[in-house]
């Protein structure tokens, strides 16, 4: 998408356009902005940083990205964050989830060597070297945060926000449970917990921290998170079901592992046409919760719980 301009401080998406077209348009700006002010002004050890970098700028869908700006316009199309604050947050939860690919993919976890239409950074890089470049990542996310909520009041409050998404409540904790709970004979239940936990928490996170950009109050705030809960819990099991029906080259990543690995997916509690029912119902609440919200981009957050299912079934 090379059309689109280099991002500029009062950068801002075109919300006007189609739902693909502006989340081309953010991964487009977040792209340029991943490569030139966060890669651009990292040090450290040499050999370190093109591990990190090679992660970060692999591509991906950009949705939490695209969810931080989404959720800053929800309420106002005029947030008082600028477009270069709004990346760097953007930035920050990126960073997290990129992250958090990178140990998902490690041996000592699921094992995986493909990710983002290439080889895992363990593959490329080695594990030593990968295992320390996701955890660069995850400490840089916090200076990238704070220069997003730059002058501002709101610092501590998006620390932890962000903190409690990524940490034991939240992606640590749940990617642990995926580690050690059995594919069958856990409670039924066990898979929410668990997809509440590694993914919906950060997707939220993502959400509520777009809000705190645009100095939402509480309530609002509250909206935003509820929305990325139930989005997140429709996203991953969604991904559970492309790992059974899905398309390897398309997604990036090869599929049908998880019934292979024993893990509680969502097909594994509630078989195929209960995981797909699942994730609609999630999808519809996730849209629910966002209908009271009056900004610009109220109505592409709601078209994207749909959007997202669509990649699935
Ligand atoms: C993959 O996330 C991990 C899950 C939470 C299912 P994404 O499907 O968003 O991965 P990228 O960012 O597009 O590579
Ligand atoms: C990973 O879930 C969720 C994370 C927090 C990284 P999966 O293990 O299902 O993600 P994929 O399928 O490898 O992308
Ligand atoms: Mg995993
Ligand atoms: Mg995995
Ligand atoms: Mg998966």
């Amino acid at each position: 998408m090379s059309s689109f301009a280099v991002p500029k401080d009062r950068w801002q998406p075109d919300l006007s356009n189609r739902l693909a077209d502006v989340l081309a348009e953010i991964g487009d700006a977040f792209g340029r902005f991943a490569e030139r002010r966060v890669c651009g002004s990292w040090q450290g050890p040499s050999h370190l940083l093109p591990a990190a970098r090679y992660s970060l700028l692999a591509g991906g869908k950009r949705l939490r990205p695209a969810l931080v700006v989404l959720s800053a316009y929800a309420t106002t199309d005029r947030p008082p964050a600028t477009g270069d604050q709004l990346l760097s947050i953007a930035a920050a939860v990126e960073m997290i989830h990129t992250y958090s690919l990178i140990h998902d993919d490690l041996p000592c976890m699921d094992n995986d060597d493909r990710r983002r239409g290439a080889p895992t950074c363990h593959v490329v890089h080695g594990v030593p070297d990968a295992t320390w470049a996701g955890t660069a990542l995850l400490v840089g996310a916090f200076g990238s945060l704070s220069r997003g909520f730059s002058g501002t009041s709101r610092i501590p409050v998006a620390a932890r926000v962000l903190g409690a998404s990524a940490g034991l409540v939240g992606m640590v904790g749940g990617q642990w449970l995926d580690t050690e709970l059995p594919g069958s004979g856990a409670p039924r239940a066990a898979f929410s917990e668990v997809h509440e936990r590694k993914t919906s928490a950060l997707i939220a996170g993502c959400c509520a921290l777009g809000g705190l950009a645009s100095s939402a109050d509480d309530t609002t705030l509250d909206i935003l998170h509820d929305y990325g809960r139930s989005l997140g819990l429709a996203f991953q099991a969604v991904d559970d079901l492309l790992d059974v029906t899905g398309d390897a080259e398309v997604m990036g990543k090869r599929a049908g592992k998880d019934a292979a690995a024993g893990k509680l997916t969502a097909l594994a509690a509630l078989g195929l046409d209960g995981a797909k029912r699942y994730a609609d119902e999630m999808a519809a609440r996730a849209s629910a919760c966002v209908a009271p919200l009056g900004g610009p981009a109220t109505p592409l957050l709601q078209e994207l719980t749909a959007y997202l299912g669509r990649r699935g079934h």
